[in-house]
């Protein structure tokens, strides 16, 4: 029996394609895995109307971890509009499988890395007057961002409940939304929990510690958001004096404000820690700086269970024309060799992609060139072999 059971979920549009190249490479280097076709995305949902069938969650319960492309993801009324004609009066509601994947298998932690690897045409180099020379900027930021809770926890309401709405009325500060009438007023939350914001802080502390890095970076707001960010921040202050030891300095940013200063010294910033939705900005900007979505990996992570996906979606646009770049598929193996403890796999691909961005020779459109994501795939398999 080989050595792992890899959940094998393409998703829609070039999350095949991706997945095909991650598979090129896999075989390649004859990693030791059978791999579980799990059915996901958008064809699940207007098909059957579940978009993560019952049979992938219980097939996912018997595998190592799981590999995914993208989804395609869609609102509500958009949604229901697409579910095949027996479907369309079951009241069914659309939910974003890999959101919901991340909560039913409690993957709090959600871990991007983003960084510059030499040669990459894409590669920031600030602003002529912070920068004169031109050249790259080395960036080597990761960002771990709380993958359960917060603004995309998934407690929203149109209309609000009754018992909701009185609820809030109670409060007198909820008087302008009063007036407005409770059928006009639509309420996403954003719910924190001392557990999950010290787990996600301790990640991003522990992450520092073992790879030698020395400053952790808050993304947050709290002068606005007083209690959510209130208490994120009281908890990340507990844990940067627990770390001091380790000489690791920990600060704080505002979400707005940190956009402005990775625009201008990116090259400041190590590890950065958020909730879920100040993650997923900040990772976006993070991304932008090395070459965009084509080289922006991450990994949901959970205590004894872990989701590796690229960040970027299922870009439709592209979608079975296997045009797009490989390398953030390629980059998220490689995150799941690391959290498999395969090291010696985990470097062997490294090099060969950082080998492949610096020679040059085989690039696709995004980096200015015209290869095709498996020829891409191909000449890092032949170097990562
Ligand atoms: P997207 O990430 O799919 O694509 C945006 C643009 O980024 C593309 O048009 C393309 O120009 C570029 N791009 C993305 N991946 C690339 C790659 N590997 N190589 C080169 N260029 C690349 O985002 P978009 O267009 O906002 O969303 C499309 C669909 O994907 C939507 O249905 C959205 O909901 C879904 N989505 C799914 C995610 C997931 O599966 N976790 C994450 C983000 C979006
Ligand atoms: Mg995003």
């Amino acid at each position: 029996m080989p050595k792992y059971q890899i959940a094998w979920m393409p998703g829609d549009g070039i999350g095949k394609d991706v997945m095909d190249a991650a598979r090129l490479v896999l075989d390649a280097m004859k990693f030791d895995a059978e791999y579980i076709p799990c059915d996901i995305g958008w064809e699940f949902w207007c098909n059957e109307g579940n978009a993560l069938p019952d049979r992938t969650v219980k097939a996912l319960q018997g595998t190592t971890c799981g590999l995914f492309g993208a989804i395609t993801s869609k609102p509500q009324d958009d949604a229901k509009l697409e579910l095949a004609p027996g479907l369309k009066d079951k009241n069914l509601v659309y939910f974003s499988p890999i959101v919901k994947l991340r909560q039913m298998f409690n993957l709090h932690t959600n871990m991007r890395p983003c960084k510059s690897y030499p040669g990459n045409p894409l590669n920031y180099r600030g602003t002529a007057l912070a920068n004169p020379s031109g050249a790259e900027i080395p960036i080597d930021q990761v960002v771990f961002r709380e993958n359960t809770e917060g603004m995309y926890g998934g407690i929203e309401f149109h209309p609000l409940p009754e018992s909701v709405y009185t609820a809030l009325c109670a409060n007198p500060k909820m008087k302008p939304w009063k007036d407005k009438g409770l059928e006009n007023i639509a309420l996403s939350t954003r719910i924190v929990s001392i557990q999950g914001c010290t787990n996600i802080c301790r990640q991003a502390f522990e992450f520092a510690k073992k790879t030698g890095r020395k400053r952790v970076t808050l993304v947050e707001k709290p002068n606005v958001l007083r209690e959510t960010g209130g208490l994120m921040t009281r908890i990340f202050r507990k844990l940067a004096d627990e770390y001091k030891a380790d000489g690791i300095w920990a600060d704080e940013a505002n979400i707005d404000a940190i956009c402005m200063w990775m625009f201008k010294n990116p090259q400041d910033y190590s590890v950065l820690v958020a909730e879920n939705m100040f993650g997923d900005i900040v990772s976006d900007l993070c991304a932008g700086l090395v070459g965009g979505l084509g080289f922006a990996p991450s990994a949901n992570m959970g205590d004894k269970y872990a989701v590796f996906e690229p960040t970027h979606g299922s870009a439709p646009k592209y979608a079975g024309q296997y045009k797009v770049n490989p390398i953030a598929m390629l980059l998220t193996v490689r995150m799941m060799f690391d959290w498999l403890g395969e090291t010696q796999q985990s470097q062997q691909l490294e090099s060969a992609i950082a080998r492949v961005i610096k020679e040059g020779k085989v690039r696709t459109y995004d980096m200015g060139g015209k290869a095709s994501t498996l020829d891409v795939a191909k000449e890092i398999a032949k170097y990562a072999a």
